[in-house]
């Protein structure tokens, strides 16, 4: 067992997080983390409408009485979805701990307060964490530039930014962004996170809902199988290296504006890739793990692997290279 100032905060027994993952963090994926005893996101914008996640909240309960939490998702959008009526569904669904991304929380912070709901801020850059830290959220996700995702525009991977956020932040902060196995986590750990939070990984697990060629896809990939899309419109996406997203980054290089790629883009195509098993139907979210993902193991089997070999990788190799 693996005690941290993240385990005892958020009340959970591994220090290991599943982040929100848009069509991806539905209840059986998430129970299934939380049932390994991890923390699981349950994805609230991948839910049509605040009252399609209040029962997605309770299915996700059906599968577990373990603690799990839903990440809120907050991106520029002309027209954003109802963001409090999701706040509001959250609460009201008792849920308490919440993954805010994407966009300062603040708006969001006195509601979950009032309502006992602990925040888990995730962003890309130190300046970021500091202000989340400032402005009152209960824990940092710092999430590198080796992400799937958004892993911002600053470029700076783990190694040098898991430090330099831990060196300003006093609450309890997760690394995010390339993390896969217990070399991950105790490296984590070694500079001065207090715990990972993982989602490529995630996806390649029995319980995850999506397409087995999804999964095959991540477990045959390497580390250089994604691409950086929307650089030019400084809205930094790290995606699988496919067909289309090869197509995007070109369009771009070469002046293309978002109107030149938008049907491309369109995450509807995206969400196929996940249904259909089509990888080159979409755009979808991958990380630089894949060079690191060799098998598609349950959730349980991952967590207590994961657990195990850093428990055994800091009281073994690097407990006894200490003379
Ligand atoms: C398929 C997929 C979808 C994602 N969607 C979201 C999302 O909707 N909101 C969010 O905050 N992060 C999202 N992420 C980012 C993850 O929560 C996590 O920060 C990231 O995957 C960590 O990097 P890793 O993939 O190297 O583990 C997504 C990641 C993946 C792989």
């Amino acid at each position: 067992m693996i005690t941290t100032k993240f385990t005892e905060t958020f009340g959970v027994e591994a220090p290991i997080v599943q982040g929100g993952m848009q069509w991806v963090g539905v209840a059986e994926l998430v129970s299934a983390v939380a049932n390994a005893g991890a923390l699981g996101f349950i994805t609230a914008l991948t839910q049509p409408t605040p009252e399609d996640l209040v029962k997605e909240i309770e299915r996700c309960r059906e599968m577990t009485d373990k603690q799990f939490g839903v990440n809120l998702t907050i991106l520029p959008a002309i027209n954003p979805p109802p963001y409090a009526e999701y706040r509001d569904a959250i609460i009201s669904s008792g849920i308490k701990i919440v993954e805010t991304a994407g966009f300062n929380p603040v708006d969001h912070l006195p509601d979950f307060r009032a309502a006992g709901v602990k925040v888990l801020h995730k962003c890309t850059s130190v300046r970021h964490a500091v202000k989340a830290q400032s402005i009152g959220v209960d824990g940092i996700s710092i999430d590198g530039f080796e992400c799937a995702g958004h892993p911002g525009e600053d470029d700076i991977p783990g190694l040098i930014l898991i430090p330099a956020a831990a060196a300003k932040i006093d609450i309890p902060m997760i690394a995010s962004g390339g993390f896969g196995d217990g070399r991950g986590l105790v490296a984590a750990l070694a500079l001065g996170a207090d715990g990972i939070n993982m989602g490529t990984r995630f996806m390649a697990t029995q319980e995850a809902q999506i397409h087995d060629n999804v999964k095959q896809a991540l477990v045959a990939g390497d580390e250089r199988s994604t691409n950086l899309i929307f650089r030019q419109l400084r809205n930094t996406a790290r995606v699988a290296k496919n067909a289309i997203s090869d197509n995007v980054v070109g369009i771009l290089a070469e002046g293309g504006q978002f109107e030149d790629i938008r049907e491309l883009v369109a995450g509807a195509r995206g969400r196929n890739v996940y249904t259909t098993g089509e990888l080159d139907a979409g755009i979808w979210s991958a990380g630089m793990v894949q060079g690191l993902i060799d098998d598609v193991p349950t959730v349980a089997e991952l967590v207590s692997r994961i657990v195990g070999d850093a428990e055994a990788l800091i009281t073994e190799r690097l407990a006894g290279s200490v003379r």
